[in-house]
Formats: C-alpha cells, sequence, structure tokens
C-alpha cells in the first residue's frame, strides 16, 4: 500500500509562492454559484498557508470549456465570494499561465492570495501537455493538490506539472481517500448505488464495471433516459447520449451475469421546457415534445424499498434538474430518506458530486450522511477500484 507524499508541516512556507490545485468547479445559475460547499471546505487549508505568510496561487476550473476562453465560465464571479470567506483581498489573474502570470505571482505580498482564471481555457490542459505544465510550475515554488474531485483527470494542472515541481498531496484530498477507502472497503451488504446527474459520458462507462460490486444500481436523472431509449420507449426531447446502445446492453446483461438488480425510473416527471407546467408520466405516455426532469413517485417509492434494504449507500448524481423546484422532489425525498435511516443508524451512506452535494445541501440533509465527498467521477472511480492519475503521481512507494 503507497502512502502519499505529506508537506512537511514544520517547514518555513514565509515568502514561498504555493500553487494550490483546487476545485472551483462550482454549480453555477444564471452566473451565480449555486452552492459553495466546493469553496467552503478549501478555505481553511488556504488560511493556513496565508497565515504561515507564503503566497497562495490558486489554480481551478470551471465546467467543460473545451480549450477556448467562455466569459460564461470564467472563475471571476468566484473572487467576491472567496473574500468574503477569507476575509481578505483576493487578486485575480485573466492569464492562467505565462509570464504575465509569473510575474502577478511575485508581485503579491506574503500572506496573499491570487486566483488564476480558468485552466481549462488552455487546450493544453487537457492534453496534459508537458510544455504546459512546465510553465505552470514556474508559477509557485511548491505544488500542493486539494483537488481530489479532480484526481482522475490526467491534466497538466493535476498530474504533468508534479514532474517540475515539489509536489504533495493536500490535507483534504489525502483525508477524502482514506475515509472513502476506509468506507467502501469494509461496506456492508447489501450495498445499493443511486447513480444520476447529466454527466452521462464519463459515468455511463464506470456502471460496467461497478455493477460487479453492488446488490442494486438505481440509475437516475439524465442518465436514465438512456435506459430509457434502449427499452423502446420514447424519451422526447430528453437529454441522452447518442451510440451508446451497445454499452447500455453491456450493463444490462453484466448485471444480470453478476446477480445485480438494475432499476431504472418507470414513471417521470415532463415538461415542454423549464417554465412550463410539469406532468407525472408513465413511460409509455411520454411524447415527441416532453422533457424528462425528474422521476415520478412510483420510481421513488422503488428507491425507498431498496433503500430499506440496503446496508450501505452511495449516491452520485442527482435524480433531476433538482436546481429548480418543481424538479426537486425526487433528488430531495431520496436525500431525506437516506438521512432519516443513516441517523438511525441503520445505513452507511456516502454521496459525492458537486451537484449531487448542493441537491443535499438543499433539502437541508447534510448532517444526516454518513460522509459526504466533494468528488463525483472521482469518487465512483476510487469505488470501482481504479487507480487515479492525480494521485499515483503523488504516492511515494515504500
Ligand atoms: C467534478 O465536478 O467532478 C470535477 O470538478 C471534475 O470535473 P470534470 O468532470 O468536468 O472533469
Ligand atoms: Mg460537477
Amino acid at each position: 500500500m503507497s502512502k502519499l507524499k505529506a508537506l512537511d508541516e514544520n517547514i518555513n512556507l514565509a515568502k514561498k509562492r504555493i500553487i494550490l490545485r483546487v476545485d472551483l468547479n462550482v454549480p453555477m445559475q444564471e452566473g451565480k454559484v449555486a452552492d459553495k460547499s466546493r469553496i467552503n471546505k478549501i478555505i481553511p487549508i488556504i488560511k493556513k498557508f496565508t497565515n504561515k505568510k507564503a503566497k497562495v496561487i490558486l489554480i481551478s476550473h470551471l465546467g467543460r470549456p473545451k480549450g477556448k476562453i467562455d466569459g460564461k465560465l470564467s472563475l471571476k464571479p468566484i473572487v467576491p465570494i472567496l473574500e468574503n470567506l477569507l476575509n481578505s483581498k483576493v487578486y485575480f489573474s485573466n492569464e492562467s499561465y505565462g509570464p504575465a502570470a509569473i510575474e502577478k505571482t511575485n508581485k503579491i505580498k506574503s500572506g496573499e492570495i491570487l486566483l488564476l482564471e480558468n485552466i481549462r481555457f488552455n487546450k493544453e490542459e487537457e492534453s496534459n501537455e508537458k510544455t504546459f505544465a512546465k510553465e505552470l510550475s514556474k508559477m509557485g515554488d511548491i505544488y500542493i493538490n486539494e483537488a481530489f474531485s479532480c484526481s482522475h483527470r490526467e491534466h497538466a494542472s493535476v498530474c504533468e506539472i508534479t514532474k517540475y515541481i515539489d509536489s504533495y498531496a493536500g490535507k483534504l484530498l489525502s483525508e477524502e481517500v482514506n475515509v472513502i477507502n476506509m468506507l467502501t472497503n469494509k461496506a456492508e451488504k447489501p450495498v445499493g448505488c443511486i447513480i444520476g446527474g447529466s454527466k452521462i459520458s464519463t459515468k455511463i462507462g464506470i456502471l460496467s464495471n461497478l455493477v460487479k460490486k453492488m446488490q442494486t444500481i438505481i440509475i437516475v436523472g439524465a442518465m436514465a433516459n438512456n435506459f430509457i431509449k434502449y427499452k423502446g420507449h420514447n424519451i422526447g426531447k430528453s437529454l441522452f447520449e447518442k451510440n451508446k446502445e451497445n454499452l447500455i446492453k453491456d450493463i444490462i446483461e453484466k448485471c444480470e451475469t453478476n446477480n445485480c438488480r438494475l432499476i431504472i425510473p418507470e414513471d417521470v416527471i415532463v415538461a415542454k421546457n423549464y417554465e412550463s407546467e410539469t406532468k407525472l408520466k408513465s413511460l409509455n405516455e411520454i411524447d415527441d415534445t416532453d422533457l424528462i426532469l425528474d422521476i415520478g413517485e412510483n420510481t421513488l417509492k422503488k428507491i425507498y424499498n431498496i433503500i430499506d434494504k440496503s446496508k450501505t449507500i452511495l449516491w452520485n448524481g442527482p435524480a433531476g434538474y433538482f436546481e429548480l423546484e418543481k424538479f426537486f422532489m425526487g433528488s430531495n425525498k431520496i436525500a431525506k430518506k437516506i438521512a432519516q435511516k443513516t441517523k438511525n443508524k441503520s445505513l452507511t451512506s456516502i454521496a459525492g458530486g458537486g451537484d449531487t452535494v448542493a441537491a443535499i445541501n438543499k433539502s437541508d440533509c447534510s448532517d444526516g450522511f454518513t460522509y459526504i465527498s466533494t468528488a463525483g467521477g472521482a469518487f465512483l472511480e476510487l469505488l470501482e477500484g481504479k487507480i487515479l492519475p492525480g494521485i499515483k503521481v503523488l504516492e511515494i512507494n515504500e
């Protein structure tokens, strides 16, 4: 078992530029931060370094701009939130790397903070490009990864950068890896996994591996549309991913072979658009102009039943478009049910993912879970038993 490289607590950090890779990929709605959980978590970490008179350089991404500048995905709106929570000035750099950004990292004083613009505005980030990573490393003296939720990405600010600068696993990252490993390794059966959300492309592949470890898998959210369509139902204008039929078939077959019960919605809440009125429909009633935006009551009853029978529940991905109250019912009730059973000490519950955490906060249930991870995809991949590239580069082999 390998350990993660940790920074010596006693080292003098005064005047040192610390590159902190954080995950400020927070849920946004109409240009505003809809949930601050990920930001809240890193505040004490930043404070610890500024108290030690280090210069803190924050690198993060927001959304998936795919290597292009996209004003809607700028990290600038995060500045006042950080300032408020830190009670300190936060400088912002429109350049996320290069000479101008390096100059700014040198210019800020000890104990000050600089946030760099969305790192994914550069295509080299996602391609884990060497020269780009080298450039990034020039902005600091020490690199610390506190973004466990990004450690499943083989990206320059997560992986390649560690080759050119003294690099460490942050306290939060290590804690998350350890707790998730501990809770999932000794997970009491039956284990149920609820997977939803709209990041279909990254989660759908994980499913075929998870079926081997779970007794039940419940698919909700936009992901479920793929399954509903595969079963021959009309999904109208709903979100789904094309050309995934073989993968869906494979998941269904693997569930059968591995004795894993697969549950998909049997009724849904639809609307013609986000503003229009909602309707509860069985799968056969969905028409060409419908958008599926939440699960229905019958599906919920089935989910309750699984939660009741399980000893461990893992949850990643909301059940619907929970950002709008009228499509929040499914996620809200799932959160409340899990929290109630966890509080009765008859369930171990672990939830993860930016949107899932936001939904749990919205339902006021965050104190009802055994553990809430900041990570979604990384959490699922760790669960699957995968070696996460961002963790691997920070390991010391003993
Ligand atoms: C997340 O929200 O899971 C992380 O920030 C990673 O984002 P990504 O799925 O766009 O890589
Ligand atoms: Mg997210």
